[in-house]
């Protein structure tokens, strides 16, 4: 019995660790991020970031990449469901940001992986100061460190590039994002929600940044107002890229 005893022990602590190893590489995987409410935003930043500062694979071998800054601003969303404020989208409970929701429609009509461009300083959550922020970046031209890193970026063909337009501009992490990888002979699709300036010249920018790669003529503006009934639109959208 004193044999056997150490014997089943060890096949127990064996099945045990076979059984974590699993969840470990499942939890790694990228999944959409999910804001949780406009307050905890900031609190899901900090924890993605100090969790990985490398991201971006799902594991699938997908050779589609949309990677997307979004800002949801502090709304109160108390009672509200299925509606667009300034600039976040409030479905079924779950709020997001505009580009973060554009995002989530796209990968689920054509696949690909999730990356969230997210700035090591966390940006305000006030409308006011935020602009001012913006503006102060802009004129300094920032490049905001940025948190996380694509794992493997060369196994993809095509990036599709996701941002809210910021003062006629894309935010400044944008220019830390597009300057920190090498995207030559690949394919960077733009989508902007907006409040009225479209793409503004940010297409042109993109092209100014990345010269060795295909910056589509395609891409998808959508005022912000429009972004929570624009699903359907979003989904034709990414379909008729033929990815
Ligand atoms: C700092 C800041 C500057 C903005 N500047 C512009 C602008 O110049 N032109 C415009 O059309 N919209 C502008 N907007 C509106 C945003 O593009 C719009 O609200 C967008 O939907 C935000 O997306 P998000 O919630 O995913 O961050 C600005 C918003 C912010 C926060």
């Amino acid at each position: 019995m004193k044999r056997i005893m150490p014997i089943f022990l060890i096949l127990t602590i064996m099945l045990v660790l076979a059984g974590c190893g699993g969840e470990v590489s499942e939890s790694s995987s990228i999944t959409p991020s999910s804001a949780a409410g406009a307050d905890d935003i900031s609190e899901a930043n900090s924890s993605e970031a100090a969790s990985s500062d490398t991201a971006g694979t799902s594991g699938d071998g997908s050779n589609i990449l949309i990677a997307y800054f979004t800002m949801p601003e502090n709304v109160d969303t108390t009672g509200v469901d299925a509606v667009a404020g300034a600039s976040i989208v409030v479905n079924d409970g779950e709020v997001m940001g505009n580009v973060e929701y554009m995002a989530s429609v796209i990968q689920q009509t054509v696949g690909g992986d999730l990356f969230r461009i997210e700035t090591v300083q966390q940006y305000p959550l006030d409308h006011d100061t935020l602009v001012d922020q913006a503006a102060e970046e802009q004129d300094d031209g920032a490049r905001p460190e940025l948190a996380a890193h694509i794992e493997d970026p060369g196994r993809y063909d095509t990036i599709i590039l996701g941002y809210p337009n910021w003062w006629g501009d894309m935010p400044q992490a944008l220019y830390t994002f597009l300057e920190e990888y090498d995207f030559s002979g690949k394919t960077i699709i733009p989508f902007c929600p907006h409040g009225g300036s479209g793409f503004s010249r940010t297409e042109r920018t993109i092209s100014e940044l990345q010269p060795g790669a295909t910056v589509s003529e395609n891409g998808l503006a959508i005022s912000r107002g429009s972004v929570a009934d624009s699903g359907d639109e979003i989904a034709a959208w990414a379909e008729s890229l033929g990815l």
